[in-house]
């Protein structure tokens, strides 16, 4: 089990290179499952979720290589359509690697992803839209069957909701497809047009990648292609943040704010002061009071649910009382609790939270209960003075790249130890 111990109450200073995005990084690792010639991609993080498809990568057949954040991939010859249980149910992404994998060898076994429990997280629009495309799907008790005997065809696919996940893997699914695919209410999210220019550098031909009409023409072949992954949106938002919480000033680095709209101007509301150039955001919140306010999530180009619990965490220091309602996940307020044991004063309602603003946090021992939650944990810990203890933090390895590193550097007191 691994902790952070947190010293909180320094103000922050400095700079932060943002690493590449998780959520864009994944799906882009299983496209190389479609191409039999070699792939390069650039600024991937070092995160747990990565090394765990990469894993799963090998055991498929494919070589990998890696220096830093270049990772080169080739997938001559996929040599199993099966992925491993163990290591299916270690993040949610992994199911994204199904579509490559039928779209390369027409069919897949898999089991039920794992991730983080924010809800029951069903597949069910993965399956439906799979069997739209002619493909033949097992469901048994622990584990899902698919395949086609006369290969993928291309069909009109229309998404009950714009599911980040089975847009991804109705792409990767379709890039060899005979025919023409087309996704109805498709997931706009920049990821999704990350894997789409992707994949076009590959060869292939997507149109409409961050519109709600994805139009996927299959083509036969794909070529070597080299690809730099877009900036961690996700990340990016921690830090702006974790700078307001402990009123800092920050400058954020390889970045893009484009991506992040409605978070900039969520905190904006809240009194940041930030000011965007090219691909850097500068942060001064060294005087700022924070402002309450008020925040539904929503998919792209709408607030983040990826954000709410760290802008939740944030609200805790308001002046006044704040609400959040949450319309993504179920399941997604857990980190209150945790939240609660620091003295913040949060009230849940149905798929809504009030928070009041205090003062103060109150040190004390909580854990990380899934990876966003974790991060709303360490600002709280930064924001308080005296010494917080995090436990497990593994789920903040699964998505952040060396956190404590980067905020040490700007000047923060935590230690990442393991019990
Ligand atoms: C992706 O998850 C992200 N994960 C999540 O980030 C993010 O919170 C989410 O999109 C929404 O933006 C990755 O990219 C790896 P969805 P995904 O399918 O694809 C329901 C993080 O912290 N749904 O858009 O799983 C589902 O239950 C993580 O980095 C169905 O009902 O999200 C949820 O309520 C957490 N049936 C909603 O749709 C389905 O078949 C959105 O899920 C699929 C989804």
């Amino acid at each position: 089990m691994l902790k952070y111990l947190i010293e909180g109450g320094n103000k922050l200073n400095g700079e932060v290179k943002i690493s590449g995005s998780k959520n864009a990084s994944l799906p882009i690792l299983a496209a190389s499952i479609l191409n039999p010639n070699p792939v390069t991609f650039y600024n991937v993080p070092d995160i747990e979720d990565v090394n765990t498809t990469l894993k799963i990568l090998k055991i498929l057949g494919c070589k990998v290589t890696r220096k830093c954040d270049k990772i080169t991939i080739s997938c001559k010859k996929v040599n199993s359509y099966e992925i491993p249980k163990e290591l299916m149910n270690k993040s949610r992404s992994t199911v994204i690697l199904a579509g490559a994998i039928i779209g390369r060898l027409n069919q897949v076994t898999f089991s039920n992803p794992g991730g983080c429990n924010i809800g029951k997280r069903p597949i069910d629009l993965h399956l439906e839209a799979f069997q739209k495309m002619g493909i033949t799907v097992i469901k048994g008790l622990n584990e899902v069957k698919c395949y086609s005997l006369v290969g993928v065809k291309g069909a009109k696919i229309i998404l009950k909701f714009p599911s980040v996940g089975a847009t991804e893997n109705i792409i990767l699914a379709s890039v060899y497809a005979s025919g023409t695919t087309y996704i109805y209410n498709a997931a706009m999210e920049p990821e999704i047009v990350d894997l789409a220019k992707c994949l076009n550098s590959m060869g292939a031909n997507i149109k409409g990648a961050g519109t709600s009409k994805i139009i996927i023409r299959g083509v036969n072949k794909l070529h070597s292609c080299s690809y730099t992954v877009m900036p961690d949106r996700i990340e990016t938002g921690t830090f702006l943040c974790i700078a307001m919480a402990t009123k800092s000033k920050l400058h954020l680095k390889n970045v893009n704010a484009n991506d992040l709209l409605s978070v900039i101007l969520k905190l904006q509301e809240m009194g940041a002061k930030i000011a965007i150039k090219d691909n850097e955001i500068f942060i001064n919140a060294s005087s700022e009071k924070i402002k309450a306010i008020n925040i539904i999530t929503k998919p792209y180009p709408g607030f983040p649910t990826d954000m709410q619990p760290i802008f939740a965490s944030l609200l805790t220091k308001a002046s006044g009382k704040s609400k959040i309602e949450e319309t993504i996940f179920e399941n997604r307020f857990g980190f209150c609790d945790e939240l609660r044991k620091m003295n913040a004063k949060i009230v849940k309602n149905g798929n809504s939270i009030q928070i009041t603003g205090v003062r103060e946090l109150t040190p004390s021992r909580v854990k990380c209960l899934d990876l966003r939650a974790g991060a709303a944990l360490v600002l709280a810990a930064l924001s308080t003075t005296g010494v917080t203890e995090i436990d497990n933090v593994e789920h903040i390895l699964r998505g952040y790249e060396n956190l404590d590193e980067k905020l040490r550097k700007i000047g923060a007191n935590i230690k990442l130890i393991s019990d």
